[in-house]
């Protein structure tokens, strides 16, 4: 139907007759003249009606917003004074000799180029919301991202092996999406959080090198860079330790920052601690762009009267830090009263800060109402470790170590984005060293901080029998710019000590035959020593496509609330399915009286 894409007409056509589809971007009516701006995914062009031929200029009357049309014309040089150097096509336009409807448009459910749409109706008409250009590039940019990662992992030996969708329940720390079983009653699948399991068994098979673009679902409260269904980069390789692994997947991503953004990233990635980044940055996936750190100074602080201090200061669990801002000596009482708010989102209790205005007086060139608290010579101490300046303010944070690990990890990140502290750079890094379990006092365990198949430090073994607290695991996440873009581990491969680790979660030894009795049965048939990861595939192109939210590199994403407006799902299902199905539902009783 057509010989060219819109995008592609440029000064070097002038003089050849072009065929073109598209849909009616816009059309304007000049004086007898009417211009047409036809949109297909390369781009827009402009074509011109003139009134001499008439029949085909009635027709270009009739067009309006979104229809899509099919138009034959001759390719000639804008008139001086009317280029347009934002277009690829700017050059150009296209006299209009026929124009063909092939379909008309209702007038649609909003303008395009309208950027305060609300979300709810864009993902609603999500077909007239993927036709806007930054759509189109999004979408397209993902495309060319899983191309070049395919391609990557087919030259280095990977095979792309698909795994069940009906599944059993997979441990990844959220709830499962269930699927009712008709054939057998009572009995349900779950989807996968992950294909984790199936990828180990994969290696124990002699695979070697697996990977797969798959779907994961996980019923979790969402946010901007979490879905109920979102996709994975998922990997597993045999015979190789962490340092090779992390070394093919940064070279993987380098590769594709390359190709697709012509960004060079670091070669190697930096690495960091889990310890560290939680001490400098209060967060396990630090944003490097900003340099603001956090620094301790409970020691300081531990026998002083003022209580909200000097408690988290000498209990264990507790963390007082300090966070200086270059400059924020300017925050008005307003702003540090919001800043205040924003940490308690995060559970903290207040916000206690020092002004800086005249260093050089000592206590007396500070101000701040907690300084009649504390000693001098402990205030001077904490200016002295933050390298606080005239000018600057100091922020503080007391509370258990979580409390205050949230509250300024989030605040550093917030204050960097407000007073345009933040690099305009990528800044990938690798963070390591992971405690392999957290105490949960909820329910007095331990649980795995990434998931029960993660493998310890050779030199750590021991530590499960005596101190699990202290023990470290062969985990790896690499964070670019504060988001968690991929994470995995090297696995447990001997069987005894994934059973003492099932134990030390509370799993006993029934629950673990009946859950995981496939994989400890599949361990005793000769398994590889073996790791990988998995990328969140959708985060990672969020971050190339300078987007927000991995909505908007979702074709069709789900709700902050986990629904479809498009399909509206999920829905009502008739009595009679939910028969088959083995499903009663128990419809609420009329209260009494
Ligand atoms: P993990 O649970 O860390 O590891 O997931 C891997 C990566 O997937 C992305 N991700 C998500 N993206 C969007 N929406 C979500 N709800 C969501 N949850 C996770 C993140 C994350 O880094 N089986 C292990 C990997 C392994 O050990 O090999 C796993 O799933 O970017
Ligand atoms: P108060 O004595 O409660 O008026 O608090 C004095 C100052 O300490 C105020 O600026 C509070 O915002 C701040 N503050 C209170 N609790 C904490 C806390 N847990 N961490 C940091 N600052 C706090």
């Amino acid at each position: 139907m057509r010989t060219h894409y819109c995008g592609e007409i440029n000064a070097d056509f002038i003089d050849q007759t072009v065929e073109l589809c598209g849909w009616v971007n816009r059309r304007r009516d000049h004086g007898g003249v009417i211009f047409i701006d036809l949109r297909d995914r390369t781009g827009l062009v402009q074509v011109v009606y003139d009134p001499d031929v008439e029949d085909v200029f009635a027709v270009a009357e009739q067009v309006r917003n979104e229809f899509v049309l099919r138009i034959k014309g001759r390719v000639r040089a804008r008139p001086e004074g009317t280029t347009n150097p934002e277009l690829s096509t700017g050059e150009i336009e296209i006299l209009g000799k026929e124009l063909e409807i092939l379909n008309r448009a209702d007038t649609p459910p909003f303008q395009l180029d309208d950027e305060d749409t609300s979300e709810e109706l864009r993902l609603r008409y999500r077909y007239v919301d993927l036709r806007r250009p930054v759509m189109q590039e999004r979408i397209m940019l993902r495309s060319r991202v899983t191309r070049l990662l395919r391609n990557y992992l087919d030259e280095h030996g990977f095979l792309d092996i698909e795994t069940p969708m009906l599944t059993r329940a997979t441990p990844e720390g959220a709830r499962d999406y269930l699927v009712p079983s008709r054939v057998h009653a009572g009995k349900f699948f779950a989807l996968p959080q992950s294909p984790q399991l199936f990828k180990q068994l994969l290696m124990m098979s002699g695979m070697d090198r697996y990977y797969q673009i798959v779907r994961c679902f996980r019923d979790e409260d969402l946010r901007a860079d979490r879905q109920p269904e979102f996709t994975q980069l998922d990997l597993e390789m045999s015979f190789l330790d962490e340092d090779q692994i992390m070394g093919l997947m940064e070279e993987m991503i380098r590769g594709v920052f390359r190709d697709a953004l012509g960004v060079e990233l670091p070669d190697p990635f930096p690495r960091m601690s889990y310890a560290e980044a939680m001490r400098r940055y209060g967060s396990d996936r630090p944003d490097l762009r900003a340099d603001l750190e956090l620094v301790d100074v409970a020691d300081l602080l531990q026998d002083i009267d003022f209580k909200v201090f000097a408690g988290p200061a000498s209990d264990p669990k507790g963390r007082v830090a300090a966070l200086r801002l270059p400059g924020g000596g300017r925050l008005s009482r307003k702003e540090i009263d919001d800043y205040t708010k924003f940490v308690g989102i995060y559970g903290a209790k207040g916000l206690a800060y020092i002004k800086v205005n005249e260093l050089a007086n000592g206590v007396n060139g500070l101000q701040s109402p907690i300084l009649k608290f504390m000693p001098d010579e402990a205030v001077m101490e904490i200016m002295r470790r933050t390298g606080a300046e005239d000018g600057d303010i100091v922020f503080f944070g007391a509370d258990k170590a979580h409390v205050v690990n949230e509250a300024l990890g989030a605040l550093r990140v917030r204050l960097a984005e407000d007073l345009g502290l933040m690099r305009d750079t990528w800044e990938p890094l690798w963070v390591v060293d992971f405690p392999m379990f957290e105490w949960d006092e909820g329910s007095q365990r331990w649980q795995a901080l990434h998931h029960p198949f993660t493998a310890p430090k050779a030199e750590h073994v021991e530590l499960l029998g005596s101190d699990p607290g202290a023990c470290l695991s062969r985990a790896y996440d690499m964070v670019l710019n504060g988001t968690e873009v991929g994470g995995g581990s090297i696995r447990i491969h001997q069987e005894a000590v994934q059973e003492q680790v099932f134990d030390l979660l509370g799993i006993d030894e029934a629950e673990a035959r009946e859950k995981f009795g496939f994989l400890l049965d599949a361990l005793k048939y000769g398994c590889p020593p073996h790791g990988g990861l998995a990328f969140g595939l959708d985060r990672l192109v969020m971050l190339m496509a300078g987007a927000h939210s991995i909505r908007d590199v979702m074709a069709f994403p789900k709700t902050q609330s986990a629904a479809c407006p498009l399909t509206q799902a999920p829905s009502e299902v008739s009595a009679a399915q939910l028969r088959e199905l083995h499903i009663r539902v128990r419809v609420p009783e009329k209260p009494a009286g």
